[in-house]
């Protein structure tokens, strides 16, 4: 990617593009034919097939042609996709709501790396070196068990209370690479402001081994300070009833500086929670939430799995950051695997896209993934402040295969959506277990295999009088095929490539978002319910004024509330 450096301040219109205007002209003719293209042209798939650090990307089964390609790589060449990415890079203020910049990728630049990133006249490299230090120690005394609880026992199990990006990067990473937790120490991680979440995740835990950490960006969110100061009471319950502690203020206090620590950009606030600034980990208003699991907001990670591991996710981000600053935009992964979507979503009409992890450690990389794109990429306005002139993001969602497979798969071969898919798996298995002497594993990714390829090709009438089918029954089990899939291919899940992976869809959504010349680092649609939710809070305790002043239906549903709990 050419790196000339501007201030991008207005973004471009997409469709004035003359590149739109030839997307345009293709579509009109277009015909998808995966078929016909497979067969007509034996040089397809090397073509389509690209690396990504250690990832093979086959883009191969999607709905382009090479003139398509063309035109959206033209396209991202007119939007100024080059300029906004040299722009973040560079720690300009690409955060225009918040005037902030964004730097998530100074967070894996490399120790050494010359010249220092200098931001706002901040050295932005010796800041993160800094934190990153103080994470890798930390972590290391607890694993070696030189950090001990307040009755002089060593941590088994760390406990991330967290939300959004404080949660879904650390246990999404967590459920990834557990192969690797190696210190006897499982992380656990509560969210959810339910109190079932918190109840159920420390009714077996013993709160002298247990070592809590509240992670919170901006250390006000409700969800995360209710549940730290459950998890607090908790603690100090059950240390007094064993006698652990007194129960006095000072043993109180004691009790939480041995079993409490906190990453927060807010120090003021953590130790007003009471929690020792000494135990807090910071970090800098230019990491979006949802972009944070390398910031301090990876502790929990440190720890259970080690900073080893933790540093090597960090360079697999950062073979994906150099990758998308130094290939040229027709082989550049993230911005082509961007401008596919962007093709799906405002030529074909495709609302969702799914994403299929054939490995059972990405459970969670779906979930994680719904924030990152739709927290970035759900907007109807763009960074200037004037309205998008085209569908912006799209609904991401997913399951791993083949749970996937007995569920909802029927409706993305033979329904009437069109629904891009991306397939992850990985070569070598975590776990490489054999039935009577068949590798489970080939026989799962023998699923993938099928899956990407049933979906391009389908199934013609005609191959189905074939099996002898005849009759009503021919239509019903004719699959049209034509259904996009990118296979995404590693040798195995280790930290390297689980970094890529994230690094890579980080850069999709940004690619998509300078195109619809969206700010993909805000999130206000996510502050109205907050303050909502406010305001309802006393109307469902009995205030009656704050009832008085709710919509006729939100007032129906409390007094049902009110009616039926015990
Ligand atoms: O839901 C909105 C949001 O601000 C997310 O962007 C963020 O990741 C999450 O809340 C948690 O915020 P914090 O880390 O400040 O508690």
């Amino acid at each position: 990617m050419p790196t000339r450096l501007a201030i991008v301040n207005s973004p471009i219109d997409a469709t004035s593009t003359s590149a739109w205007a030839e997307l345009t002209a293709l579509h009109s003719s277009f015909s998808p034919d995966l078929r016909g293209w497979f067969a007509a042209d034996a040089g397809r798939v090397e073509r389509m097939s690209l690396p990504l650090g250690d990832l093979h990307v086959d883009l191969s089964k999607n709905l382009v042609t090479d003139e398509i390609l063309a035109s959206l790589v033209k396209l991202a060449e007119q939007t100024g996709v080059a300029d906004r990415y040299a722009a973040m890079l560079a720690g300009e203020h690409i955060n225009t709501t918040e005037d902030r910049a964004v730097l998530h990728t100074a967070l894996r630049r490399p120790a050494d790396a010359e010249p220092h990133l200098i931001v706002d006249g901040q050295d932005i490299d010796a800041d993160v070196q800094e934190v990153l230090g103080k994470v890798a120690a930390f972590a290391e005394r607890v694993r070696d068990g030189e950090w001990k609880g307040v009755t002089g026992k060593t941590v088994t199990h760390v406990v991330n209370i967290g939300i959004g990006g404080s949660d879904l990067g650390p246990v999404m990473v967590y459920e990834a690479l557990k192969p690797y937790a190696n210190a006897g120490i499982e992380a656990r991680f509560v969210s959810n402001i339910d109190p079932t979440d918190i109840a159920q995740k420390t009714a077996d835990l013993d709160p002298e081994t247990t070592l809590f950490i509240v992670a919170s960006k901006t250390f006000t969110t409700l969800e995360t300070l209710t549940n730290a100061r459950l998890a607090r009471q908790w603690m100090w319950d059950a240390l007094v009833a064993s006698g652990a502690i007194s129960g006095d203020d000072a043993s109180k206090t004691d009790a939480v500086a041995h079993h409490f620590v906190a990453v927060s950009t807010s120090l003021e606030r953590v130790a007003a929670f009471g929690i020792d600034t000494d135990n807090a980990f910071g970090f800098w208003d230019w990491v979006g939430g949802r972009y944070s699991v390398n910031s301090a907001i990876g502790l929990s990670l440190a720890i259970s799995l080690g900073p080893d591991v933790f540093g090597d996710l960090l360079a697999g981000f950062h073979t994906v950051d150099e990758h998308v600053r130094t290939t040229p935009l027709e082989k550049n992964v993230p911005v082509l695997m961007g401008l596919l979507n962007f093709w799906y979503g405002n030529f074909l009409g495709s609302q969702s896209h799914a994403v299929l992890p054939y490995a059972q450690q990405l459970n969670r990389f779906p979930a994680y993934l719904q924030q990152l794109t739709m927290e970035s990429n759900g907007k109807s306005v763009r960074w200037d402040g004037t309205p998008v002139t085209t569908e912006t993001g799209e609904v991401f969602w997913g399951e791993p295969g083949t749970n996937g497979q007995h569920a909802f798969y029927q409706l993305i071969h033979q329904g009437t959506k069109l629904i891009p898919a991306d397939f992850i798996a990985v070569v070598n298995p975590a776990y490489a277990l054999e039935d009577g002497g068949q590798d489970v594993h080939a026989l799962f990714l023998a699923n993938f295999l099928a899956q990407t390829k049933a979906l391009a090709f389908g199934k013609t009438a005609q191959e189905v009088e074939a099996d002898g089918t005849t009759g009503p029954l021919v239509a019903a089990r004719t699959f049209a095929g034509n259904n996009p899939t990118t296979s995404i291919f590693a040798p195995a899940l280790t930290p390297q490539v689980l970094g890529q992976l994230i690094g890579l869809y980080e850069h999709i959504t940004f690619t998509q978002g300078i195109i619809w010349g969206i700010n993909s680092f805000d999130q206000w649609g996510v502050e109205l319910g907050k303050q909502l939710a406010l305001q309802i809070a006393p109307a469902i305790q009995g205030d009656a004024e704050a009832l008085a002043a709710q919509d006729a239906s939100t007032q129906a549903l409390i007094e049902y509330y009110k009616a039926n709990r015990k």
